[in-house]
This record gives structure tokens, C-alpha cells and sequence, in this order.
């Protein structure tokens, strides 16, 4: 990251484009396909979707650690900024509705078993989210039949945003604070719900019911998941794990 102190002389010769180091991501595509005019919409707006996934997950470290802190307001204010992030997500991911379905169709004889089953990110967020279950483990060893990768595992050991609410004191969860990180947790949880459901559609609409995906899986598999909670130990959503 670039430093920006008044004192530091080379801000000078910062411009708006090194600063935000547009020559590397304007670079970064690279279509595999027949048709690299739409292909670079369905790369562009993964990219883009990674690029706040590597928000949320530091929001849900900071909302993490403000838990651990016993500072609710600042957890309540890193969860409302992940929250917002993932709504983005979702809006990003529908402009793919847009990709005509038979370039998509084409292209998807060009990408192997590359599936966004194996977003690393997205399995980071997580396990940093809803901690190490059973069932995540399970799911992990369907997208990663080799092995689970470190940062998953590493996330797993650093402790959950889940973790860290139960954790939190008695007299914090019957307080004021204590509700208002509950229902924090409860939009943020719900954002997710709102992704899987548009993934599902989106899925859905390009693929169909009965195909099955690059990465081995199908649409019955993101069904199930849509309604998944995070926070199952919230009262709200017993029997959503
Ligand atoms: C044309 C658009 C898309 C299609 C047709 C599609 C299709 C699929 C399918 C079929 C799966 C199930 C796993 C498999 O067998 O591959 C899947 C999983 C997944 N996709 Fe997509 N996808 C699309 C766009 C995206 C985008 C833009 C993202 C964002 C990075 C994304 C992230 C994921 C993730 C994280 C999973 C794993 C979900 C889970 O395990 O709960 N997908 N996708």
C-alpha cells in the first residue's frame, strides 16, 4: 500500500493512476474463449467480486477482534461494513444475468474444472464467519479433494466472528449493546442468505437444473445451502447450520 503523508516527498509524483495501480488490473484479464468481448464481463466481474471478498474479510477480522475486545460499537460498525460489502457482491453478481447463456455455454467448455467452489476467499470469510464445524470441514473436502489449503486451515485456528459472540460476557448479551450486535450479526448473516439465493438463480439460468458444474457439484447442492446460517447458535436460526 501506498503511504500518503503530507511529509512524504514522493507523494508528489503520485497520480491518480499508480497510486491505484491501474496499469496491473486494467492488465489482469486474460479470456480463454471464442468470444473475449463477453468473457471479459464474466472475468471482470469475478475479479471485482474477489476484490470485496478481500474486504469482507478484513471487516469480519476487525468485527472479530472489536468482540474479542469487548467493544461492541466498533464490532457493530465493521459488521454493518461487511454487511454492505456482500450486498455489493450480490449486485455484481447479477449483472452476469445480463451474459448472453450461449457465450456462457461455449465458454464453460473452456474452463476445466476452474470453479468458484475453490474461491479461497470465499472459504476464508467462512470459516472466519461461522468457524470450524463439521459440516464446513465436509464441504471443504468436496472443493479441495487434495487437501484443505493452509489460509482455510489458518483461518479455522485464528477463531470465528461466532466464536468470538459467544464469548462475549453475560451482562453484554443481555444488554442494549448485546442486542444490537445480535441483529448486526443477524443482516450480515442474512446478506449471505441473499447471495446464495442469486448465485442459485443465477446458476440456474445459465446452466439449468440438471447440469452439473465445472467444480463437480450442482444446483441441488447451492439449494440447500441458501437458507445456511453462520450463527445458528443465534435463537433466531436453530436448525440453520
Ligand atoms: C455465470 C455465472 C456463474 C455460474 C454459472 C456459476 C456456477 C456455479 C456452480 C454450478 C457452482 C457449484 C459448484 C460447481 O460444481 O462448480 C458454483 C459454486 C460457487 N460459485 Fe459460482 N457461478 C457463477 C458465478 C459466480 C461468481 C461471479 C462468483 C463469485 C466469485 C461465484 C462464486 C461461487 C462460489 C463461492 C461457489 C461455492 C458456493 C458454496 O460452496 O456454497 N460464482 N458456481
Amino acid at each position: 500500500m501506498v503511504a500518503l503523508t503530507k511529509s512524504s516527498g514522493d507523494s508528489a509524483a503520485l497520480t491518480y493512476d499508480s497510486y491505484l495501480q491501474l496499469g496491473k488490473v486494467l492488465s489482469a484479464q486474460a479470456p480463454v474463449g471464442d468470444d473475449p468481448d463477453d468473457e471479459l464481463h464474466f472475468i471482470v466481474a469475478h475479479q471485482a467480486i474477489e476484490l470485496w471478498f478481500s474486504q469482507v474479510v478484513r471487516e469480519v477480522r476487525r468485527a472479530r477482534d472489536a468482540m474479542l475486545a469487548v467493544s461492541i460499537e466498533d464490532a457493530v460498525v465493521h459488521l454493518e461494513r461487511a454487511t454492505a460489502f456482500v450486498d455489493v457482491v450480490t449486485a455484481q453478481l447479477d449483472t452476469l444475468m445480463l451474459l448472453p447463456v450461449d457465450v456462457f455455454r461455449r465458454l464453460r467448455q473452456y474452463l476445466g474444472t476452474s470453479s468458484g467452489l475453490q474461491s479461497l476467499q470465499f472459504r476464508v470469510i467462512e470459516a472466519l464467519s461461522g468457524g470450524e464445524t463439521g459440516s464446513a470441514r465436509r464441504r471443504l473436502r468436496v472443493a479441495f479433494p487434495r487437501g484443505i489449503p493452509a489460509p482455510v486451515e489458518a483461518a479455522f485456528a485464528e477463531g470465528s466472528l461466532r466464536g468470538a459472540h459467544v464469548a462475549l460476557p453475560a451482562h453484554v448479551h443481555e444488554s442494549e449493546a448485546g442486542g444490537r450486535v445480535v441483529a448486526a450479526l443477524v443482516a450480515y448473516d442474512k446478506a449471505w442468505v441473499g447471495w446464495r439465493l442469486r448465485h442459485a438463480q443465477l446458476v440456474m439460468h445459465m446452466i439449468g437444473r440438471h447440469a452439473t458444474g465445472t467444480g463437480g457439484t450442482d444446483l441441488r447442492y447451492l439449494t440447500r445451502r441458501v437458507e445456511a446460517s453462520y450463527f445458528p447458535h443465534l435463537p433466531s436460526n436453530r436448525k440453520r447450520s
